[in-house]
């Protein structure tokens, strides 16, 4: 596989750039979750949509994992290991492209569990086998001063939302429409965040 340069990428091609990861890697292994990262990241996007959360939500759910595939951004490096902070790969590569708080959802959805498991007494019930362990190596529950300085994220509802989307979207019988689907919802987020951001730099 080449490797794209990152710096070719720009408004008229990144929706089908990820949607080209979606289509070629989509089947790939979840790991240790009965779905593939493809059902995965649909299915959040999808419960989303149904239930009629707001467009941010859905894109933050549809590409909260996109950060397992950032060698597909050119940002691989031989010593990243599986599943090693690929949130925050993740938001830095949509970072050029999407709002503050889709990049928060991206970067933040592993700290939310941890946020999760110690403010809400429930939610561990909620996390699969596979969730419970990477828990651990993911440093466990946070502590209260953890969650002090989580919580004035001003993005933490979205945050959240995202989050428990995450954690219901590893259904293997769920049905979904496919990337395209949600692609113009995508690209009117990105030509919104890239004009607001051009409309700053002719302010300042
Ligand atoms: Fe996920």
């Amino acid at each position: 596989m080449t490797t794209p340069d990152f710096s070719t990428l720009n408004q008229g091609n990144i929706v089908a750039f990820i949607g080209d990861i979606f289509d070629r890697c989509g089947d790939a292994e979840y790991l240790g979750e009965p779905v593939t990262m493809e059902q995965h990241m649909l299915q959040g996007a999808t419960l989303a949509e149904r239930n009629g959360l707001p467009e941010d939500i859905i894109v933050g759910a549809l590409l909260h994992d996109i950060g397992h595939f950032t060698s597909e951004f050119g940002t691989f490096a031989m010593d990243d290991t599986e599943d090693r902070f690929h949130e925050e790969a993740g938001a830095r590569v949509l970072a050029r492209f999407f709002p503050p708080v889709i990049v928060d959802c991206v970067r933040y959805h592993v700290a939310a569990k941890r946020y999760l498991c110690a403010t809400r007494p429930d939610y561990f019930n909620r996390l699969s086998e596979a969730s419970i362990h990477s828990l651990h190596l993911q440093g466990g529950p946070m502590s209260a001063e953890e969650v002090q300085a989580f919580e004035r994220n001003p993005n933490l509802e979205k945050i959240v939302q995202v989050r428990y989307l995450d954690e219901a979207s590893k259904d293997p019988d769920m049905e979904t429409p496919d990337y395209w689907h949600f692609a113009p919802m995508v690209q009117r987020i990105v030509d919104q965040t890239l004009a607001a951001d051009s409309a700053s730099a002719t302010a300042s």
